[in-house]
């Protein structure tokens, strides 16, 4: 591992970068294992003109079971669909005379007491170092350089300390999946609190995958390592999974299942971090969420990969906020892929809009850079409805009312 010359750490993270190194060497097979998955070294800003049309450029380049992996959703696919199609039956009612110039609008905006340039931020995913050969050390530097929060994944492709170093000063959140063993949540919770994480984000919303038959027909296998299990793993010899060679289903059975609200105020009590709870649609799910402590609340489906009959995110995006009374903010994720979902998100009660699959196939196609044009387009489309529809900043768009087919009968 070359860790200094290729992201010149800081000595101290230098320090820990070599101890978690000493420690997957000790790992019995680990050091040697060698993948032979070539992933893209692209670096340079891209052109988009529609998110939507992103996935059909990076098809072709990727290989085909890593590309069903991130593309693809459960069963018919139904929800993944319905996630963007449900923003169609709503309407957001031009506006004129409103006196505003361009340079009136503000994209700025807060969540958690940490300042964001954008509304919009990077939904925490596994692996991104099947998009690109820097993974999560790019996508986090674009991202800094978005002015947004990145989120790393419990199963990224690279170690929470390597991306709070590339983040710089930027904010950072530690998407945790639970495992059934407690001593690797300690453990994990630890680095990340040590590592400098804003908050911790608790997803519950698989305690199994959902059924991706893309992933069957390819038989996709993670060809890439997941240092965050490896470097537990190298250090307790517990014979669980590290990523390299298993598939989702493998590495989803050494998570915890039997989740209860408990949970929240044990990460809360570990951590002393700000914890929000991600994958809820049910408003009674949001009301137990509050009620057990959750600093905030993630509405997502996971982007139609798990349960493929419910509804999509954006039809749940009402009744939450009616559940959460403004206790907590509200982060809302799936199918997001234009300006106007950003703003419907937001006029249905999101805080804080999240972007998937899109930031993945920008730093497939661009890097660091790529990652930073996506949320850049995401922000252009967005100015282009706050004008049309007179609304200058976020507090705006929030208290705009969006309309459906019954105002008009
Ligand atoms: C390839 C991929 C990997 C993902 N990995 C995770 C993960 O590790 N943890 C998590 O909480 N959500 C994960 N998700 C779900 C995302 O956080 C987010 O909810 C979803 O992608 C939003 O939908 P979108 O892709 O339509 O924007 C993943 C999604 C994708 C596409």
């Amino acid at each position: 591992m070359i860790y200094e010359d290729q992201y010149n750490l800081h000595p101290t993270m230098l320090a820990k970068s070599l101890c978690l190194a000493l420690a997957m060497a000790a790992m019995p097979g680990l050091a040697s294992a060698q993948s032979t998955y070539q992933a893209s070294t692209a670096e340079a800003p891209i052109n988009i003109v529609n998110l939507a049309e992103l996935e059909e450029q990076v098809r072709p380049a990727m290989e085909e079971g890593a590309f069903g992996y991130i593309r693809s959703g459960a069963e018919n696919e139904i929800n993944l669909r319905s996630n963007s199609t449900s923003f169609d039956r709503k309407y957001i009612m031009p506006r004129i005379l409103q006196g505003l110039e361009s340079s009136d609008l503000n994209l700025a905006t807060s969540l958690l007491g940490i300042e964001l340039k954008t509304p919009i931020i990077q939904a925490p995913m596994a692996a991104q170092g099947l998009a690109h050969v820097e993974g999560e050390i790019a996508t986090a530097r674009g991202i800094a350089k978005s002015g947004s929060i990145f989120s790393l994944s419990t199963y990224g492709n690279k170690t929470i300390e390597e991306v709070a170093e590339a983040g710089g000063d930027n904010p950072f959140f530690f998407q945790l999946y639970m495992s059934k063993n407690d001593a690797f949540n300690e453990f994990t919770l630890k680095r990340a609190k040590e590592s400098g994480a804003k908050a911790i984000i608790l997803t519950v919303d698989s305690p199994v995958g959902g059924y991706r038959e893309e992933d069957i027909r390819t038989d996709f296998k993670f060809p890439l390592g997941m240092p965050n299990l490896e470097v537990f793993a190298a250090q307790h010899d517990d014979g669980s999974k590290t990523g390299q060679g298993s598939g989702i289903t493998e590495i989803y059975a050494q998570a915890k299942q039997a989740f209860t609200p408990d949970d929240i105020n044990y990460v809360k009590e570990l951590t002393g971090l700000p914890v929000i709870v991600k994958g809820v649609q049910s408003p009674s799910d949001a009301r137990i969420a509050v009620k057990a402590g959750a600093d905030a609340i993630w509405v997502s489906n996971h982007g139609g990969r798990q349960l493929d009959s419910g509804p999509a995110s954006f039809d749940v995006s009402p009744l939450v906020p009616k559940a959460v009374k403004k206790r907590v903010p509200i982060i809302f994720d799936s199918g997001v892929r234009r300006g106007s979902h950003v703003f419907k998100a937001l006029a249905s009660g999101a805080d804080v809009v999240a972007v998937g699959r899109p930031i993945l196939y920008g730093l497939h196609l661009g890097g660091s850079e790529g990652v930073h044009s996506v949320i850049e387009h995401l922000n252009k489309e967005l100015r282009i409805n706050m004008m049309l529809a007179g609304a200058k900043d976020v507090e705006a768009i929030k208290k705009t009312r969006l309309y459906t087919d019954e105002d008009f009968n």
